[in-house]
C-alpha cells in the first residue's frame, strides 16, 4: 500500500514496471511468492481482460477467481496504464517461478 502514496503519477504512455512498482510491488513480485500470487502464476493463468478485471474490480472477480477472501484494494489506472501493466504481467509468461 506504501506504493500509493507516491500518487498517481502521470504517465503519458504508461510504462508497465513504473506501474508496477508505483502500484503492486508491495504485495506482488515477478517470479516469487508474495502477499498476492508471483505475475509468472498470473501470466499462465489469466487473460489480458482477466487480469484487467482484477485491477479494477478485485472484489467481485476475486470471487469469480475462487478466492474467498479478497485482499486486493481496487485501483484507478487509466486504460494506458492498464495496458502497460497487464502487458508487463504477461510477458513473465514462461519466466520460472521462485
Ligand atoms: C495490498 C496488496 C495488493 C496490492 C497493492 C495489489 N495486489 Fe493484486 N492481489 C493481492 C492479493 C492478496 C491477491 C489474491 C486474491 C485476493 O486476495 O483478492 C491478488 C490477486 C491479484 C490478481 C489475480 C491473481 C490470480 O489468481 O490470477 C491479479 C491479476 C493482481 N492481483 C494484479 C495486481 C496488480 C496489477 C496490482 C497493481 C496495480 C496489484 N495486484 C496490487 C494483493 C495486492
Amino acid at each position: 500500500m506504501a506504493g500509493l502514496l507516491l500518487g498517481a503519477s502521470q504517465l503519458p504512455g504508461a510504462d508497465g514496471k513504473k506501474v508496477f512498482e508505483t502500484y503492486c510491488w508491495g504485495c506482488h513480485h515477478q517470479t516469487a511468492m508474495a502477499f498476492g500470487p508471483p505475475f509468472v502464476q498470473i501470466a499462465q493463468k489469466r487473460s489480458a481482460e482477466e487480469i484487467q478485471a482484477m485491477i479494477t474490480d478485485p472484489e467481485a472477480v476475486s470471487k469469480v477467481f475462487g478466492y474467498k477472501r479478497n485482499a486486493m484494494p481496487a485501483f484507478k489506472l487509466n486504460q494506458e496504464e492498464l495496458d502497460a501493466i497487464t502487458h508487463y504481467i504477461l510477458s513473465y509468461k514462461n519466466a520460472k517461478v521462485q
